[in-house]
């Protein structure tokens, strides 16, 4: 069952009632204008593969001209050009396709699968081999277009062996599957392999290398090996995308600045990036993290973040690049918490590029984190999202669960995004939500999109546990479609990987939809972040090292009172960041939800909450009943022994990781609520805490 793991959701088991389903599929594929390695091409492989895998029936695959048994039902699979110049009294047949989008009917076994370019087309036959492998063979047509272009998967790999978080920063699965001992990978098989898995779901480029990044990547050597991965993606449709050091004319140029506004310096990138499309034409572009957490950045010369985005902008400009630009901007040692009571990270992000707005350049996007900190349990959208009207936006979710238990905790996240992603910032009283900014609907902009740190590893199962190969899949559909549902994802995801057993759908469904409220209950409840320990590898119950630290992660508990105060009267102003509407319900304790209360506000552990509970009873009884939760997991996945398309390898591995998860969450509950009543001395109207 490794190779199940391997292929992901892609694993074309065989369905029930295989047999039953023949009359209604094609006989033979044809794949017009193909050529060897191309998306066209791959999908008829896939079609192939996926149908005999599916239903055991082999197809004749054959390109237009070879075509032996034309009376045969038959699947059509190219682009629309393609198929207009065989069939062009069909123009006005078709339906109008953005970049990507697929065009896809099913009539009596004869399949027409038509993309607006390659990548589409090949999207069109995963989606077509989607419904199949969840037994759905019946005549229909549907017109789907992505959302938003950018759909991008980052990779926080680390070209070196050996760094501080091993190859993979932040990643649970493995090694990196492209790097290893300074350079590419010999065999990039596994590299392929995510390429298919990464196409299936609608997503179009990977950035193969840390945001810490390190400059090596760029010696000819190197290059050449970047060049090596995008020949493995490029069957895929999956384009190559690269981060940078800033710092790299200095340190690896050989030049004495890295000054962005010195000539030689924006030369240098220049010659880089000719260097890097020579190899890659097709390129995506770059991603940069600069003047952060310690990494060089323009403010280093005090230029504006925008002068330095700039400069690669115009690098990549003759070549149709683009560049992400992250607004995860902060500096780790200016931050004082005791001395003061206004220092906020939070506010970083909105200080830093206020007043830039419409100063980049047009193929420059702000890669923008969720949260105003960093991937905690709850947090309110960036309102950096509001303030770019001018420059297009993408918005930073992750996948690898870094503050959300690694992947030893099952926590399904889509029901998180979905809250970001629907949030509404009412940007002068009209509704603005996070996907329509996104998309550009909102601010009539043609860039925009989304970027998944996803940090898989050679790991079999490539995140480290098989069940939180969900929150890929959801990651890559919604930035498809965001009104994907939570469930519906996971229904989807669940035939594919495991069975349409009821049974297996149902406990799944479950264990998955309870996961993430679950988790916020026995770790940081009501807005105070996660609770992990902030300077050992952010796993694991540590309270108390959320205060005093110098990363601005602050919960500002004492012995009366906790939370941050974020508002503009009294606080860091944080709140005031926000358009009008949402700004006065943050700053006000009445009208901001109980789920971001300590978020925003500074109160005593007797506040009463909307629920009529104390913040400390709530506290309390949170963890009590998060772990609770926990602690049916793995009574349920018991139930699942032995259904169908549950082996014994991967019951095992979900079960170890299950009960692991049950334990842990004893573990979070009992140091949160002690940690708590020491600090507070107000005892549980239970009795439970502090009797152990
Ligand atoms: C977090 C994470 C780091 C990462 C950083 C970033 O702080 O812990 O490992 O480098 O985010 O996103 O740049």
């Amino acid at each position: 069952a490794a190779e199940d793991g391997l292929s992901g959701w892609l694993r074309y088991a065989r369905i029930k009632g295989a047999n039953g389903y023949h009359n209604k599929l094609p006989s033979a594929i044809v794949t017009l204008n193909a050529t060897e390695g191309s998306p066209v091409y791959t999908a008829g492989q896939e079609l192939s593969d996926g149908i005999r895998g599916i239903f055991g029936k082999e197809l004749e695959l054959d390109t237009a001209s070879t075509r032996k048994t034309p009376r045969d039902t038959t699947a059509t699979v190219g682009t629309v050009t393609a198929y207009l110049d065989s069939n062009p009294g069909a123009a006005d047949r078709l339906p109008e396709l953005v970049d990507d989008g697929f065009y896809l009917s099913v009539s009596k076994g004869n399949v027409l699968i038509l993309g607006q370019n390659e990548r589409g087309t090949l999207y069109g036959a995963f989606h077509y081999l989607s419904l199949l492998a969840q037994g759905n063979a019946s005549d229909f047509t549907v017109t789907s277009n992505p959302d938003a272009p950018i759909r991008w998967v980052n990779q926080w790999d680390n070209m070196q062996d050996g760094g501080t978080h091993g190859s993979v920063e932040r990643g649970y699965g493995g090694d990196s599957i492209f790097f290893w001992d300074g350079k590419i990978r010999d065999d990039l098989t596994r590299a392929g392999q995510y390429a298919r898995l990464l196409a299936s779901i609608g997503l179009n480029a990977v950035v193969v290398n840390n945001v810490n990044a390190d400059a090596k990547t760029l010696t000819p050597e190197n290059m050449d090996g970047l060049a090596r991965i995008a020949d493995v993606f490029r069957p895929y449709g999956v384009q190559l995308g690269v981060s940078l050091n800033f710092a790299a004319p200095e340190t690896l140029g050989g030049l004495d600045s890295f000054d962005p506004l010195d000539e030689t310096v924006a030369s240098w990138w220049k010659d880089i990036t000719d260097e890097l499309y020579k190899r890659i034409p097709d390129m995506a572009g770059y991603l940069v993290k600069a003047n952060s957490e310690g990494q060089p950045g323009p403010m280093t010369y005090n230029r504006t973040l925008a002068d330095g985005a700039n400069m690669f902008a115009h690098a990549l400009k003759p070549h149709g690049g683009i560049i992400l630009f992250r607004a995860f901007v902060y500096d780790h040692r200016s931050l004082n918490q005791t001395l003061d009571w206004k220092a906020d990270r939070a506010n970083a992000a909105g200080d830093y590029f206020d007043g830039l707005d419409d100063k980049f350049e047009d193929n420059v996007v702000i890669q923008i984190k969720h949260g105003p900190i960093d991937f905690q349990v709850r947090e309110p959208v960036s309102p950096l999202f509001a303030h770019l009207v001018e420059t297009p936006s993408a918005i930073e979710l992750q996948v690898t669960q870094e503050y959300l238990g690694q992947q030893a905790h099952l926590v399904y996240l889509a029901p998180m995004w979905k809250e970001i992603l629907d949030f509404d910032f009412r940007v002068d009283g009209k509704p603005s939500r996070t996907s329509d900014i996104l998309n550009g609907k909102r601010f009539n902009r043609k860039l925009g999109g989304y970027a998944g740190v996803v940090n898989v590893g050679t790991n079999t199962t490539w995140l480290g546990s098989h069940l939180a190969m969900s929150n890929l899949y959801a990651y890559g559909r919604l930035a498809w479609d965001p009104s994907a549902t939570s469930e519906g994802m996971l229904e989807e995801w669940i035939k594919m990987t495991f069975s349409d057993d009821k049974k297996v759908l149902d406990v799944i469904t479950k264990l998955s939809m309870q996961s993430w409220p679950a988790y916020e209950d026995y770790t940081g409840n009501l807005g105070i972040q996660t609770l992990c320990d902030i300077l050992l590898g952010h796993y694991g119950p540590n309270p108390a090292s959320q205060d005093g630290n110098p990363w601005g992660q602050w919960t500002r508990a004492d012995a009366d009172t906790i939370g941050m105060d974020r508002t503009v009267w009294n606080g860091t102003g944080f709140a005031g960041q926000y358009p009008e509407e949402i700004a006065a319900m943050y700053e006000n304790i009445e009208t901001t939800p109980d789920d971001l209360l300590l978020w925003f506000h500074h109160v005593p552990y007797t506040q009463v909450l909307k629920s009529g509970k104390t913040v400390i009873q709530h506290f309390y009884d949170a963890h009590y009943a998060g772990s609770a939760v926990a602690q049916t997991f793995p009574q349920l996945w018991e139930t699942l022994r032995g259904r169908p398309g549950i082996d014994d390898e991967r019951f095992d591995h979900v079960m170890y990781r299950l009960v692991y998860q049950a334990g842990h969450s004893l573990v979070w509950r009992d140091s949160i609520n002690t940690f708590y009543h020491n600090k507070s001395g107000i005892a549980d109207e239970q009795g439970r805490v502090g009797n152990h």
